[in-house]
Parts: structure tokens; sequence; C-alpha cells
């Protein structure tokens, strides 16, 4: 596989409609400084869920995985000026590094943080009846990607668009006997996402700065 052709062309893709300000640049330097896994999604990623927020209007956005809050500047630069993002994290650091970079951004009134396991966060939303999301970004742990997509469908109206993150693992689900707990997360998840008739759901395979790995993208019917 020509992996430096493919960041290269990453990079070109980034530099023409995908370009990190200061603001995003030091965050990532934040990550890296505070020993926190170099695992946020790359700029050309960020765009792309920006322009899947443009497709379906989104003002109420839920992030499961915050880590240091970089996915969640670019849907939080995305939202109209009374949009909010939910985003929830277990990871009580995670959480705190996160909101200074959220403030440094100016975006604090548009984040709303929930430290707590993502399962335990969506019942609840689930039991409170709260309003439906108009767009949900999923990329906490992988091993309960399909329960997270079932609460998801709960808190979700017909042309919601959810999206999955890291699906394809560098090809890793293509093995049937993968012990990975990560990939077998995903591989179940993948097959649950292609016997759901509620949504129109396809993946994306994505190569460039950060490997090979894919996107789920549904929309709910
Ligand atoms: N969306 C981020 C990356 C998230 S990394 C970005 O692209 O910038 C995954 C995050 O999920 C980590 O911060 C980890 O702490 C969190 N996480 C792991 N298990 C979790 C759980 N059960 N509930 C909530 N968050 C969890
Ligand atoms: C991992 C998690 C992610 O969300 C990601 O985008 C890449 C890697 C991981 O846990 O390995
Ligand atoms: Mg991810």
């Amino acid at each position: 596989m020509n992996t430096k052709l493919f960041s290269e062309v990453d990079n070109y893709i980034s530099n023409l409609l995908a370009v990190e300000d200061e603001i995003l640049k030091s965050i990532l330097a934040s990550i890296n400084e505070n020993g926190i896994p170099s695992i946020s999604i790359t700029p050309s990623q960020g765009k792309f869920l920006q322009v899947l927020m443009a497709a379906c209007n989104a003002k109420n956005v839920l992030e499961l995985g915050t880590l240091g809050g970089y996915s969640t500047i670019w849907m939080a630069r995305a939202l109209p000026n009374n949009g909010k993002i939910i985003t929830v994290d277990n990871n009580a650091k995670h959480t705190e590094l996160a909101r200074q970079n959220i403030a440094y951004a100016k975006l604090t009134s548009k984040v709303e943080f929930r430290t707590g396991k993502a399962l335990d966060i969506l019942h609840s939303m689930v039991n409170e009846k709260k309003e439906p999301f108009d767009f949900i970004f999923i990329d906490a742990d992988k091993p309960p990607y399909t329960e997270y997509f079932q609460c998801a469908l709960k808190l979700s109206r017909s042309g919601t668009i959810i999206v999955c993150d890291n699906v394809i693992r560098e090809g890793g689900i293509l093995d049937e006997n993968s012990e990975d707990e990560n990939v077998k997360g995903v591989q179940r998840f993948n097959k649950y996402l292609s016997e759901n008739s509620n949504v129109a759901a396809t993946i994306i395979q994505s190569v460039g700065a950060k490997g090979f790995d894919g996107m789920a993208v549904a929309v709910v019917r």
C-alpha cells in the first residue's frame, strides 16, 4: 500500500478544504503534552463531519468520546448560533482538558460536557425522553458500538445522521477469527447496521494522515 502517497493526498485535501488554524494545532499539541493518546480525528475527517452537519442542518449534536475536544471543536464550529453539542467521556482527565480547549476555542456556550459511561448517559437520556438529536457522532470504546447505535436510534428522528468512527481498523474486520475486542465490536456493529432497515447506511473507508480505517454513515429513515 502506498501510504506515503495517501498521506500526501490527505494533506493536499486538508490544505485546500480543511485548514487547521492555530487553535486546532495548539489543541493537538495539548493532547500530546498531557500524555493523552493521539487518536483525534484528522482535519479532513473534521471537515467531513461539518459537511454532513450542513446536509442535515444540524443544531443539536451528540458526541460519544470527547478525548481532548478536537472533534468537538470541528463540530461546534459548524453549529448555528443557537446550536448545542453534548459530548460524553468517561475519563474525567479527558473532559477537563477538553473543557480548557473548548474555552480556548471560545466555544464554551455551545458545548455541554457529560462525564460518565456512554451507555449510562445514553440510557438516562432515553428515559428522560430527550428531544431527538440532528446529528450523532459515535467515537468512544468500540466493543459496545452496537448498543451505542441502538440508543442513538432512540434519540433520533427521521433525517438524523449518525456517524461511527473506526469501523474498518486497518482491514482487521476482514478476519472472521479475530480476537481483538475492538475488531469484534465493530464487526458485530457493521453486521447489525447491514440488517437494520430503519437506516440508509454505508461505510466510507479512508486512508491518509491517520492510516487506514473507515466511518459508517447512517441516515435515519
Ligand atoms: N472524538 C475524539 C476522539 C475520541 S477517543 C476526537 O476525534 O477528537 C475515544 C474516547 O472515548 C476517549 O477519550 C475515552 O476516554 C472515551 N471512552 C472510552 N470508553 C468510554 C465509555 N465507556 N464511555 C464514554 N467514553 C469512553
Ligand atoms: C482508537 C480509537 C479511536 O477512536 C480512533 O479514532 C483510533 C484508535 C483506539 O482505541 O485504538
Ligand atoms: Mg475514533
